[in-house]
């Protein structure tokens, strides 16, 4: 089954509300006609008029009274909580937080950044979570690779350098969003570097292999090796060669990138010139909000909901 139609299956089974604060962006309103139409989710368009309208004040109120008591310890005011409440992000981030929407999907016109810091000010880690990452969901022309053409990539979004520590956290987070958003139902870790098994030496190779060990620790059961290739990570034959004996080489459906500049570059070669279609997801909030790329499509759009309200 394609990975979309086991997405939207999960979402039209749990009818999740979830809030667009990009609700006058044109693209997002044909997006959120097809959502609701298609039963995928009970999409919430927000604008800056329908925050700002008189009949709305008391939830205003509120949500300014919930930003400043979450930020006041950083230096919030309550008048600089009550500005930022009147941007459809953080009010979108505060009804999510509060509970009267499940979801949140921004992206058509605010950066990636603009996006993740209220995410990650507002709706913060879930518990037990080290840190919030995210998966991009490739799926590739060449059924050969991966999970019959399936390939989950991580960190390709938030991280810039994450250490030992923080890869290994990322790895059990995205094996986790390969199972439960996926249906990927035997994810295999590989943890990629310019090494395998030892064939360089070098800091950067070190951190791979520690966090490998680290993961191992996280997550006993989990299939996962490194330090892998790319080649290594993916194709038998050269697993065979470099890896021999390892339950991910030559099979990994799961890849992890070293840093931020690898999976993001990574990820956008085999977008463009591999063919493979993509989108992400962002893992360890303790709410799901998702990032959409200002170049997105309606369709985009639509499967970014689904995906939002199956994780939610
Ligand atoms: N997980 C959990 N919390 C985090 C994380 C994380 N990964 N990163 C930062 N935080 C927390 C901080 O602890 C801080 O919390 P606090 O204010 O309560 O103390 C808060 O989030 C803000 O953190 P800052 O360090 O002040 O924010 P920063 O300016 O570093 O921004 C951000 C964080 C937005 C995630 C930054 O790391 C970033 O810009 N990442 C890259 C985004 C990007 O451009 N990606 C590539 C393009 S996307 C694409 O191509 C699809």
């Amino acid at each position: 089954m394609k990975l979309m139609d086991v997405i939207r299956g999960k979402a039209k089974a749990c009818a999740r509300r979830i809030v667009l604060p990009e609700g006058d962006e044109p693209r997002t309103v044909e997006a959120a006609r097809i959502v609701k139409a298609e039963g995928l989710a009970e999409p919430i368009l927000l604008t800056q008029e329908a925050i700002s309208a008189p009949s709305n004040a008391g939830k205003f109120a509120e949500y300014a009274a919930g930003l400043y008591e979450l930020r006041k310890a950083k230096g919030l005011t309550e008048e600089a909580a009550a500005k930022l409440v009147a941007d459809p992000m953080y009010y979108g981030m505060m009804m999510v937080k509060s509970g009267d929407a499940d979801g949140l999907v921004s992206g058509a016109v605010h950066s990636t950044g603009d996006m993740l810091r209220p995410a990650l000010q507002v709706i913060r880690t879930s518990p037990g979570m080290r840190l919030v990452s995210s998966s991009f969901l490739m799926e590739c022309p060449d059924r050969s690779m991966g999970e019959d053409g399936l390939l989950v990539y991580a960190d390709c979004v938030v991280n810039p350098c994450p250490d030992a520590e923080e890869l290994a956290h990322i790895a059990v987070a995205s094996a986790d969003t390969a199972r439960r958003l996926c249906g990927i139902s035997e994810p295999r870790v590989a943890m990629l570097s310019f090494s395998t098994k030892g064939s360089a030496d070098h800091p950067l190779v070190e951190k791979v292999r520690r966090a490998t060990e680290i993961a191992h620790g996280l997550a006993p059961d989990l299939l996962i090796d490194g330090e892998l290739q790319l080649d290594a990570a993916l194709v038998p034959e050269v697993a065979a060669l470099k890896a021999k004996g390892s339950p991910v080489a030559g099979r990994a459906n799961v890849l992890v990138f070293p840093d931020l500049q690898a999976g993001n570059i990574g990820y956008k070669i085999t977008q463009r010139i591999g063919g493979a279609s993509c989108f992400a997801v962002l893992q360890g909030l303790a709410r799901p909000c998702n990032d959409l790329s200002r170049g997105c499509s309606v369709e985009d759009i639509v499967n970014t909901i689904a995906a939002t309200a199956a994780q939610a």
